[in-house]
């Protein structure tokens, strides 16, 4: 019997696009919002920013007409020490030869969780997925069951926690989530200790986890950890770090490692795997084996995916932590942000707009550009105008994620690019507005109500 062929598949629409007009169109008519990933579409950038990247080795990505831009977006953070790196890749096509998917458990499985388990030697147990996401609302589950409370403590200055309703619920593109979802969500502030224990104090006996990032571009202040640590011990409540950005970038063993503050529950992914699609929900051991078949509790469902152990990317995550361990990537990582932050802000000096375009952070690895109006306040128009500049002159920089590869050359041209995106902001700056100055829209915030 002959396979019939479904003729209503028009195989035409399935060649590569020719132009960008006709990538956009077709990836906003196949996806909403024409990208897997809000911080990755149109809305985000300049008008004449590529449509999209079709490769990239290193420091570089190139777009659909052959050119090349020096990528400071890797990935959403997550491709620290470069696109397209033989070793890593190797590793992982190895592991695809053998079969990627299983239903028993692999030798890989293990062997990799035994490796991220020497990383972190205060947490007994992991259990790996494919998105944070995923990793902190099992967190969650985890210590609800546990503390048998529902409320969860959540850091409101940071800018993304999970795309589950327990977050996204307290945004204010929280259409589809119930009031009943968002209500159990409570906030406090980053380096604001009173505002932690005023959490504490506003719900006695029911706060289950207190979840937030160690640090982002700022330390924490003196305290505030130890602080949320010891109101967390006095409550009987869990601590949840969210290292999924911070976890290998900051330090192997985790940003938390240089604070000396210890969570209970930790969450990592971005740079564990160079790319691919991993992360992992570490904790106590005594915590983690609720959600294991050695006790008499209830049973928690913990982590439970079908794509989690991926043989491939397992096998990356294996390749990278090797890699992390024989190269100073962190160390690279460090110097190449330190060398953006000091040509943001000797540029801006040379341009006189020091009070308006940084990219200041107490971390070399995580630079924060930030680009003011006139009036001083963070702008989206005037964030624009610089995008817009620097991806004139071949570079991307949706956000600074330095990465290993990152080399001289690619340095360079950014710095160049700065100081010429700086002189035109000057010129914005002296005519009072922006608006003659960009070929678009201003770019829009992710979170907000309405397109
Ligand atoms: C700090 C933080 N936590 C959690 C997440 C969610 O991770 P994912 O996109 O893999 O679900 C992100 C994603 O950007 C993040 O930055």
């Amino acid at each position: 019997m002959s396979t019939r062929i479904d003729r209503t598949v028009d195989v035409r629409r399935l060649t590569a696009p020719r132009d960008d007009e006709e990538f956009r169109r077709r990836a906003h008519d196949a996806i909403p919002g024409g990208a897997h990933t809000y911080s990755r579409g149109d809305d985000q950038l300049p008008i004449d920013a590529p449509s999209c990247f079709t490769r990239g080795k290193g420091g570089r990505c190139w777009d659909l007409h052959g050119r090349d831009f020096v990528d400071w977006g890797m990935g959403i953070n997550n491709v620290l020490i470069g696109h397209a790196e033989d070793e890593i890749d190797e590793a992982a096509i190895a592991a695809i030869r053998n079969g990627v998917a299983f239903s028993r458990p692999t030798p890989l499985e293990v062997e990799a969780a035994e490796k991220l388990l020497c990383l972190f030697p205060g947490m007994g147990m992991v259990k790996f997925g494919k998105n944070g996401s995923d990793a902190n609302t099992a967190a969650i589950r985890l210590a609800r069951a546990i503390t048998g409370r529902d409320l969860i403590a959540y850091d409101a200055s940071a800018p993304f926690l999970s795309i589950h309703d327990w977050f996204i619920g307290t945004t204010v593109v929280n259409a589809g989530v119930p009031d009943a979802i968002s209500s159990l969500s409570v906030p406090f502030t980053f380096n604001d200790p009173a505002s932690v224990e005023a959490a504490f104090a506003r719900h006695p006996g029911r706060i289950a986890v207190v979840v937030l990032e160690v640090c982002r571009d700022r330390k924490p202040a003196a305290g505030f950890l130890e602080t949320v640590r010891r109101l967390c011990d006095e409550h009987g409540t869990l601590l949840l770090f969210d290292e999924i950005i911070t976890g290998f970038r900051y330090a192997l063993h985790g940003a938390h490692s240089l604070f000396n503050v210890a969570p209970d529950l930790m969450s990592v992914g971005k740079a564990m795997a160079n790319g691919y699609a991993l992360t992992a929900l570490l904790g106590r051991r005594d915590y983690m084996e609720r959600g294991g078949l050695r006790h008499h509790e209830p049973r928690v469902f913990l982590l439970s995916t079908t794509n989690g152990p991926e043989q491939s990317a397992l096998a990356a995550m294996i390749a990278t932590v090797q890699f992390y361990c024989e190269h100073d990537v962190i160390g690279r990582l460090a110097s190449t942000g330190q060398r953006l932050i000091n040509g943001f802000a000797s540029a801006a000096r040379r341009h006189g707009v020091d009070r308006f375009v940084s990219a200041d952070s107490e971390f070399g690895c995580r630079p924060a550009p930030v680009f003011r109006s006139p009036d001083g306040q963070p702008s989206m128009a005037w964030r624009t105008l610089f995008l817009q500049e620097t991806l004139r002159r071949g570079v991307f920089l949706p956000w600074l994620c330095p990465c290993y590869r990152h080399d001289m050359a690619d340095i360079d041209r950014t710095l160049d690019a700065i100081d010429a995106a700086c002189a035109v902001y000057a010129k914005a700056m002296d005519a009072g507005s922006v608006e003659r100055f960009l070929g678009g829209p201003p770019v829009k915030p992710v979170f907000r109500k309405w397109n």
